[in-house]
């Protein structure tokens, strides 16, 4: 695998910090050129915070670390402390930041970074709402064909909503940023609830991230046992889905997962449905394929995956 340049659009959330790490402890597959966070899970303050946190627990403070959007285009900011907590990284006890965030905006060095670098070089990976991607493909519609490939996590269609009966978290908080972004001609790979829902933390699975044994790995299994708690309440389930992480994994080995490349377009107008991924699985529109849409994992490989890059740290 040659190393890919990406671009980490984030709203840590224990799920994001996962991700991060296990991106950061693939250097032979992933060159991380900065993370840029956006509001979400908790409020930009807190996001910011922690994509810091997660990138010293990595031990790689050297990583640019940038404030995004502080609010979706064009509606309230909507959060999940129900889910991740009130600093939106509760479970493990890890110290403040003492790194700097780097200086300019997200969206600026979003928009930099793809005219630097050649065509198709830069992947861009969103783990939250698309506020910072919609808002840079707004300020420079040139970024759009520069993009190697747009792989987020977001939306769902069999498995339905997690924030609302029809719409997943990230789409719903600013479904007209998703519209742009789905409708901006990059190639996009989705992992939806779809896949991500088979993607369990079960006590064993738990217990591999434990058993690694560094602060790492403790601090993984102190997240996710605290982010669980909501999933398996509401889904009953027997641990919680792993989300964000499935970007990175993807990235990394692709073929942990199967999908369909369709047509997946943003609900914007009815509140009832806002921010559904009208996901046109079986072709029974002539609208143009725009995206691959994943509803199948190796679990048991995923999970293999990420606790042996996350005993690299
Ligand atoms: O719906 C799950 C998504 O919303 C994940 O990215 C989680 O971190 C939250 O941002
Ligand atoms: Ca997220």
């Amino acid at each position: 695998m040659t190393q890919r340049k990406i671009i980490i659009d984030t709203d840590p959330g224990q799920d994001d910090a996962v991700a991060i790490l296990v991106a950061l402890a693939s250097p032979e597959d992933i060159d991380v050129l900065g993370i840029t966070c956006v509001a979400g899970n908790v409020p930009l303050d807190l996001t910011t915070r922690n994509a810091r946190i997660v990138c010293e627990l990595a031990g790689k403070p050297e990583v640019r670390v940038f404030a995004g959007c502080d609010r979706p285009l064009g509606r309230d900011l909507v959060t999940a402390e129900h889910v991740h907590g009130k600093t939106g990284l509760d479970g493990p006890d890890l110290p403040e930041p003492t790194m700097a965030m780097a200086d300019g905006h997200a969206v600026d060095f979003i928009i930099d970074s793809l005219r630097d670098h050649a065509p198709g070089t830069v992947t861009l990976c969103p783990l939250g709402p698309l506020t910072n991607i919609a808002t840079a493909l707004q300020k420079a519609p040139d970024i759009a064909r520069r993009i190697a490939k747009i792989v987020l996590m977001g939306g769902g269609y069999f498995e339905g909503g997690n924030i609302t009966p029809a719409a997943e978290f990230n789409i719903y908080v600013d479904p007209e940023a998703a519209d742009i972004v789905f409708k901006c001609g990059a190639p996009i790979v989705v992992m939806p609830l779809d896949v991500t829902h088979k993607a369990l933390v079960t006590k064993d699975r738990n217990d591999a991230f434990r058993d690694i044994g560094s602060p790492v790995g403790i601090a993984v299994a102190q997240m996710t046992e605290f982010f669980e708690r909501f999933d398996k309440e509401k889904y009953g389930s027997d641990g919680a889905p792993l989300h964000d992480p499935c970007v990175i994994a993807y990235l990394i080995q692709p073929d942990l997962f199967q999908g369909r490349h369709i047509n997946v377009e943003i609900e914007t107008h009815s509140e009832l449905t806002m921010g559904m991924t009208v996901a046109d699985w079986w072709g029974v529109t002539d609208r143009a394929p725009n995206a691959t849409f994943m509803n199948g994992i190796d679990a048991d490989g995923f999970f293999d995956l990420l606790t042996a890059r996350l005993a690299r740290l």
